[in-house]
Parts: C-alpha cells; structure tokens; sequence
C-alpha cells in the first residue's frame, strides 16, 4: 500500500467508469465467463481499508478478496518480506532444494493452532488443494474411506472439494460425476432450525444420520467449517462442535477444522474452533494465512500427519518460498499489531449498528457472525422466506456507492461482511451507513 492512497471513500466518475468499461469489454472477449466479477470495477491499488480502481474511484474494502487481506493490502511487513524473498530466490521446489521459510511456517502454523500435542504441518497452495491433503492423510491414518461433510458446506471447487460442497449452483451444476464416498449430515443452523433444537440436540441429529447412513467403520473423516463461509456464515449453536469432536475422537474418526475462510485472526481467535474449545485433529488453513499471496496448509496431529508416506504429499508451488515470507510476516503482523482484539472491537462497532438496524426493519432476519465476519440474512418482511433479490439489490446499490460487500449463502440471501483488520472505524461506520441507506432505498 503507497502511502498516497487515501483512506476515504471518493466517487470520481458513474460506476463504473470509462476504462473499467473498457476493460469490462476485454475480459468479455479474454476470459472464460465462468470466472465472474462482484465487482463491475478494475483495481489498480490497495490497503488499509480502500480499493482504487483504474479510474480513480476508491471504494471502502469490506470483502477483503473474500477473506484474504486480514491483515491489510500490501501489508507494510509483508511487502518489505516478499520484496527480500523475491531478490534471493522465487522458486527451488520445496522437494527438490528445501528452504527456511517453509520449516519456519510450518513451526508457527504448529505453534499458534489449538493445542498443545505434538503436530506436523504440510504446506500448498490453495484452500481447496489443502482440503484434499487433508482427506488423504485422514485415509491414509485411518485406513477408511468415506468423509462426511455438513449442510451449506463450502469446501472448494476441485473434483472432491466439490463432492463436499453443497450448493449446486454456481458450483457444481454441470461439472459430475464428484467423487464417491462423500456424504452430507445435518448441520446446526440457529436461525432456521426448530427451536428446540440446540447444540446438544443438532450434533445428536447429526450423528444418528452419520452412524446410521455412512457407519463409523467406514468414516475417514468429518470435515467441518466451525463457522461457515460460503454456505451464509452459519455460527453452530453452543455445543455442536464440541459433541461432533468427541464423537469422532471415540470412533477412530478424524476431526478436520476447515478454517479457510474464518482462520487468522478473522473471528476474534486465531481460530474459529477456539470459541468452541474444540482442539481439531486436523486444521486446513489459507486465505489469510499469506497477505494476498497464495498458501494453504494443513496441520495436525504428528501421528495422522505422518501416515502418509514419503513424497506422498506435495506439488511443484506448495509453500513456494515468496508465500511463505508473506506468511511468517502476516504472522507478526497479527501477533504484533493486536490484530485479533482488533477482530473483536469489529465485532462490537458492527454487531451493534446491525442490530440496530435490525430492531427498525425485519427484513433483517437474522444477525450473526464473529469478529470481522459478520452477516445478515435477509428475508421477506413479516417471514423467514429468504429474499435473494433484495440481497443482491442491496450489494449491488452499495457497490454503486463506493463499497465493496459479498453476499452468500445457500439461499443466495445473506449479505456478508469481511473487512480487512485495517480498516479504521471511520471507514467501517461509513461503510455501513452506505448498506443502511440501501436497505432505505428498497424498502
Ligand atoms: C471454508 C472454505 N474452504 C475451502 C475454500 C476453497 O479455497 P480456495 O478458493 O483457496 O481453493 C474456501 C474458499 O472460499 C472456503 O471458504
């Protein structure tokens, strides 16, 4: 991030402006269409808390690349990192030449996951790929097969990452047969499950379906994001987690924290799990593990990590030196900065202006989330029917308005918030009067 980049929201031309158009109209003919834009805007620069597009617009960041510039754009440590790490070497293949770095990522990544057991850490390039890392070395341990998955699960957009991941539009449709051996149980959803049905109740519901349908003998793994991303930032009642832990631990089952999306600091812990107090088998990390660049990792118990054999694990990139700078720098700039109490004062400032708004239009149907990962589900008034359109119609008229916001959920009706840690109250307070206006604009 240049120290000339503004922290302000500034509309200098319509949205999008000329050159965007212009470009809009060359990736048109350039790109494939199954790689689709949020945003009708080109960047040019970013950090803090801003995006600039090549027309001079800056917009207030409250996406932050779907999660991955927690730390900021163009962090300072983690620029002065990579530029170092560029001038020494880019690439020697962590198989063929090791390197530092990658040994120094895999300490920290053992050092700052939950507990205190002994633990490996193998490193790659994207959620995805880590996801499947991970369910090889959860077959390789075990010497089972099958992997359960839940409900509005997101786990990638490979072959088996897209067996588990539940929503078949944009994701799947088109794109089978998935790979077998998958299985999808019941999650805890507090907004639209019964109301009876807390977290003791919904992991019971879960593990009849599991024993029941797929049969611990057969169960590699239960693959699990503590709070859900894509699938509309669904936080599991109190309990769930836990009791699906334990479960797994007394069925020779591994437990794997999918935290790709809510890992780093994002929800106020270093990890989601640990609002839980759940210690995962296996925790798959990325996204804002690295400052923008691409790293994955999986870590774990040393015993389930070293089941699989020699060379067993790898790829040409995984934990390419440049990522890993990025990754140690990250790291401190987390730990240094305060970065995950800074999650939890996002949580306050935003929580209350949401449910603030909230208590004058029901349209807001549900607030939820933890740290700089907030959502609102958006239903019709009066009802708990999900409201697709105005959801989009509200992204889009803030997207109009300088801010940048993503929707998700399996109902495409949930409205998502992940701003950078950066960011600054101001920003954030603006941010939201935009979305506030918004939901005004289409009552
Ligand atoms: C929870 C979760 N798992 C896996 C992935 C896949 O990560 P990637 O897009 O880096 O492959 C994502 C991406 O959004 C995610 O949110």
């Amino acid at each position: 991030m240049s120290a000339s980049l503004e922290q302000r929201r500034n509309l200098v031309t319509a949205i999008p402006g000329p050159r965007s158009r212009e470009l809009m109209t060359r990736k048109k003919s350039a790109v494939a269409q199954g790689v689709g834009t949020t945003m009708p805007v080109f960047a040019v620069e970013a950090g803090g808390g801003v995006v600039k597009d090549v027309d001079g617009n800056s917009f207030i960041d409250l996406g932050s690349g779907i999660a991955v510039t927690t730390v900021g754009n163009s962090a300072p440590r983690v620029v002065d990192a990579v530029r170092e790490q560029v001038e020494a070497f880019t690439h020697t293949c962590f198989m063929i030449t090791p390197y530092e770095g990658y040994v120094a990522v895999a300490e920290a990544l053992n050092r700052l996951t939950p507990g205190d057991h002994d633990k490996r850490s193998a490193l790659f390039n994207s959620g995805a790929e880590a996801v499947e890392n991970a369910v090889k070395i959860a077959r390789a341990h075990t010497k089972k097969q099958a992997v359960v998955a839940f409900d509005h699960a997101y786990h990638g957009r490979t072959n088996l990452t897209m067996a588990m991941t539940a929503k078949s539009m944009p994701y799947k449709s088109g794109f089978g047969p998935f790979s077998p051996e998958v299985y999808r149980a019941p999650l805890s959803y507090p907004y639209r499950d019964e109301k009876n049905v807390d977290g003791a109740a919904a992991a019971r519901r879960a593990i009849t379906y599991i024993e029941k349908q797929v049969g611990a003998a057969n169960l590699a793994a239960v693959v699990i994001e503590p709070i859900q991303g894509e699938g509309g930032f669904i936080v599991p009642a109190e309990g769930f987690l836990p009791a699906i832990a334990e479960w797994c631990t007394a069925n020779n089952v591994v437990f794997i924290a999918d935290e790709v999306q809510s890992g780093f600091a994002r929800t106020g812990e270093m990890f989601a799990c640990e609002h839980d107090g759940v210690v995962p088998d296996l925790i798959v990390t990325a996204k804002g593990i690295a400052g923008g660049l691409p790293l994955s990792a999986v870590t774990g118990r040393a015993e389930m990590m070293d089941a699989a054999h020699v060379s067993g694990l790898g790829g040409t990139y995984g934990g390419n030196p440049i990522a890993c700078a990025a990754a140690l720098a990250t790291i401190e700039t987390i730990e240094a900065d305060g970065l995950v109490e800074r999650a939890r004062q996002i949580e306050r400032l935003m929580l209350d202006r949401l449910h603030r708004l909230q208590a004058d239009d029901d349209r807001l149907g549900d607030v939820r989330g933890r740290g700089a990962m907030i959502a609102v589900e958006i239903v019709k008034s009066g009802t708990d029917e999900p409201d697709p359109l105005l959801t989009n119609a509200i992204a889009a008229a803030s997207h109009l308005a300088g801010v940048i916001v993503l929707t998700c959920g399996t109902y495409g009706n949930v409205l998502r918030f992940l701003p950078p840690l950066a960011i600054s109250d101001e920003l954030l307070n603006e941010g939201l009067d935009v979305v506030a206006a918004a939901f005004k604009d289409n009552a």
